[in-house]
């Protein structure tokens, strides 16, 4: 099973929507998919329009205990193939509960060991901070996402999350969590400021960025009130086809075509050394 953290300390930026419509995206390929909710807001679970407050078992459970298997939390979702462990609010409490327990960055990936067999792909969407939730899914992941807003530099934020995600790496042993890449999202082709940020991220970051980008799309905004991805919400849409592209560009980051669905997903990935040497 790969295990692909959406990370981001900034708040908006996309997390969420792209944790949704790639699982969602992945699912309709045929891939078996597990999304873990780690946010307390719980906009994956809601989105995916389900009631965050109707589960008496969530991700909240994992999180506080060490070693309670995911498999207890998750539930179906509306997509085949597609399968949720959500969150709802207690889980804020969390990181209130658990500071100076040993091992306490551990138990997410200590909880996934259980279902690695069930599922071809894990998507983890995380909240905007770089606490105790997303470093357990750092540690639990094999790969980071990093949506970065188009009309906004982020220079200073990334950085810090590409040395959070080195620093895991020599701390935790099992750890060997690659930034698989950098997404531009809010792309408006046709504001200054859109291509300026997106100009001068590719200058500095190279590969590490997605040539695919998310456009600003209205469908994409409105797809979670139905409950739904973008994917069956308004597949001919500008942000449906942004989410397949990208799909597609993450198979061919993993050194696998499109369309050819093997045994599991590779673990060819860009090295997070690189990448911190890259934000300088
Ligand atoms: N491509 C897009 N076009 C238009 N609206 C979008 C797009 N992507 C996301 N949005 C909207 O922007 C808002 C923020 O997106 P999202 O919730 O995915 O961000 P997030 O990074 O998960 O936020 P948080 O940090 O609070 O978890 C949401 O209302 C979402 O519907
Ligand atoms: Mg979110």
């Amino acid at each position: 099973m790969r295990t692909v953290s959406i990370v981001n300390q900034k708040g908006g930026c996309g997390k969420t929507t792209t944790a949704i419509n790639i699982s969602a995206a992945f699912a309709s390929l045929g891939y078996r998919v597990l999304l873990i909710d780690l946010d307390p807001q719980s906009h994956a679970t809601m989105g995916l329009g389900l009631d965050a407050d109707a589960f008496s078992r969530t991700i909240y459970d994992v999180i506080a205990e060490p070693w309670i298997p995911v498999s207890r939390v998750i539930t179906k979702t509306g997509i085949e193939g597609l399968e949720l462990a959500p969150s709802n609010v207690f889980l804020g409490t969390a990181e209130l509960e658990l500071p100076g327990t040993l091992g306490n960055e551990l138990h997410l990936a200590g909880g996934l060991a259980d279902v690695s067999d069930e599922y071809d792909l894990c998507i983890i969407d995380c909240p905007p901070a770089l606490g105790l939730l997303t470093i357990n899914a750092l540690v639990a992941s094999t790969d980071v996402i990093a949506p970065v807003q188009a009309h906004y530099y982020p220079l200073e934020g990334l950085k810090r999350l590409l040395e959070s995600v080195r620093i895991l790496r020599e701390r935790f042993h099992p750890c060997s969590v690659e930034i698989l890449g950098l997404l531009l999202t809010f792309v408006e082709d046709r504001t200054v400021l859109s291509r300026q940020v997106q100009g001068r991220m590719r200058r500095l970051f190279g590969n590490l960025v997605f040539d695919t980008v998310i456009h600003t799309n209205l469908r994409v905004a409105e797809a979670p009130s139905a409950g739904e991805s973008v994917l069956s919400y308004a597949p001919q849409s500008r942000g449906a086809g942004d989410y397949r592209s990208l799909t597609a560009e993450i198979l061919g980051r993993w050194g696998i075509a499109e369309g050819v669905r093997d045994a599991g997903l590779g673990q060819e990935g860009l090295s997070i050394l690189d990448a911190a040497a890259m934000a300088g």
